[in-house]
């Protein structure tokens, strides 16, 4: 007989929680915002003593569990830091779980059983199916993997299609709730934006399938795409500025091989208007993250383009956006997936995007002071997310480094060239001490830095 779900209040929830219980809950948008803001309640109200909890990319940055006050309760893991998170870190009870997105839920899954899963969630619709609504990373898997599934459904999500519809016969509990899909606000772009943006823009085809990752950089690039014709749309994390793509006309799908007029992704994550866009929306499918960011798959499309944004890049091409030294900042994400995968496309571009300065605070001063993030070697401590045998082109605001198949003599010249300025001398003088260079080589550049 068909299991039917129990609609319960959270302190239901919470009451059924035990010493050691293990729960995941869904990232970015569908974070349990229920859940997570009343988690820490288990403890105070209900005589619970330690619970596990796994998250990616939180948007919840007050919820209590993240505090010193419950460190010796909750023991975190996550496969994307976020600010709160970084925070609890510093408490002691927190820990990064190293991944490539498409491998994400199996490696996890294989070694955890969970005893809940929860996740936000839209309404169940007249035939008993509830849409994961903004997020499919890794969140269907998480419905088989968990002993037991509590969905807070809300007539505020989106209801999606793809392959993240749930029967409530598979769902345990569902709790009411009534909150805003969580938004990110839209950046207005700076001139580094505008100049990465268009340098980008003009080595993208028309017909090219594109993907953008996390921040601000991959979305300036998008509104440089506006004029483009027949972009398709098989990404990891679907943005407001891919809306605005495909109302503009830019982006029709027409030359994709893989699902050919539908607009692919892992999940959502934006404005409004974008939730608005993927609701009910048929040309929108929000599919498993281990197909979607699987390399091969994405390999399938020709010209591919991955758009993926970077803390630092060595001059010999390693590259690291998920940690500053031993500081775990984010995650790897899709980066590596996304970057190989345009790789394996014909014709197929992979473009990693930074500033060529950050504003880093001085210890001594307090002061911000620019800091070079093309780098002579990695901080040490810090992650490689892409490593320099499939680094493609970096890219500043002072131009494109062509990285592919060069020799890391070549490359560290292409990479000083689009340096800032100020810290040219210093990197090839860097690039002499440890090596790469010879002072032979200062021709290969001009007169002064
Ligand atoms: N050294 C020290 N600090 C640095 C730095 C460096 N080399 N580079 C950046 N920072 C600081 C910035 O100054 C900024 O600090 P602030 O918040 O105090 O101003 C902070 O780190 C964030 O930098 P920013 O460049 O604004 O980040 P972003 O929001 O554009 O995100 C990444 C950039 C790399 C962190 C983000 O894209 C990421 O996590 N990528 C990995 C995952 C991924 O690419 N997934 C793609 C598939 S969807």
């Amino acid at each position: 007989m068909k299991k039917t779900p129990k609609y319960i209040k959270i302190d239901d929830f919470l009451k059924m929680l035990k010493d050691g219980d293990k729960i995941v809950g869904g990232m970015a948008a569908n974070e349990p915002q229920l859940t997570i803001s009343n988690l820490h309640r288990a403890f105070d109200d209900y005589k619970v003593n330690s619970l596990e909890f796994t998250n990616c990319l939180g948007i919840r940055q007050d919820a209590p569990i993240y505090t010193e006050k419950y460190a010796d309760k909750i023991e975190i893991a996550s496969w994307f830091y976020d600010p709160a998170i970084r925070k609890a870190h510093g408490n002691g009870n927190a820990s990064f779980i190293p991944n490539y997105l498409h491998y994400a839920a199996t490696k996890r899954f294989q070694r955890v059983k969970y005893d809940y899963f929860v996740s936000s969630a839209s309404m169940p619709d007249e035939h008993g199916f509830i849409s994961l609504s903004t997020c499919n990373v890794y969140e269907k898997a998480a419905v088989k993997n968990a002993k037991v599934t509590v969905l807070e459904i809300n007539p505020n999500f989106p209801r999606t299609f793809g392959d993240l519809e749930v029967h409530i016969s598979e769902v345990d509990y569902l709790i009411e709730a009534d909150y805003p899909c969580p938004t990110i606000p839209d950046v207005p772009l700076n001139e580094k934006d505008i100049a990465i943006g268009k340098l980008i823009a003009e080595r993208i085809e028309d017909g090219s399938t594109i993907q953008l990752g996390i921040g601000g950089i991959p979305n300036a690039v998008a509104q440089q795409l506006m004029d483009k014709k027949d972009l398709g749309i098989h990404t990891e994390m679907f943005t407001s500025t891919m809306v605005d793509l495909i109302e503009a006309g830019a982006v029709t799908g027409k030359k994709k091989k893989v699902l050919p007029g539908k607009h692919v992704a892992a999940f959502a994550f934006g404005n409004q208007k974008l939730y608005d866009f993927i609701n009910n929306n048929p040309s929108v499918l929000i599919m498993n993250g281990a197909w979607v960011n699987d390399p091969y798959v994405i390999g399938q499309n020709d010209n591919q383009v991955s758009i993926n944004a970077a803390l630092e890049v060595s001059l010999d091409g390693q590259v690291a956006s998920e940690s500053i030294g031993t500081r775990q900042f984010s995650g790897a994400g899709g980066q590596v997936d996304t970057a190989v995968g345009a790789q394996n496309s014909k014709n197929g571009k992979s473009f990693i995007a930074l500033y060529s300065t950050a504003l880093v605070r001085n210890p001594e001063t307090g002061e911000r002071e620019p800091k070079s993030k093309i780098v002579p070697f990695i901080t040490p401590g810090g992650a490689v997310t892409l490593s320099r045998s499939d680094v493609d082109n970096v890219v500043t605001e002072y131009g494109v480094a062509e990285l592919r198949g060069t020799t890391l003599k070549e490359r560290a010249i292409a990479l000083i060239k689009i340096a800032h300025p100020d810290f040219r001398e210093e990197l090839f003088n860097n690039a002499c001490e440890i090596g790469i260079l010879s002072k032979r080589d200062r021709v290969k550049f001009n007169e002064d830095f």
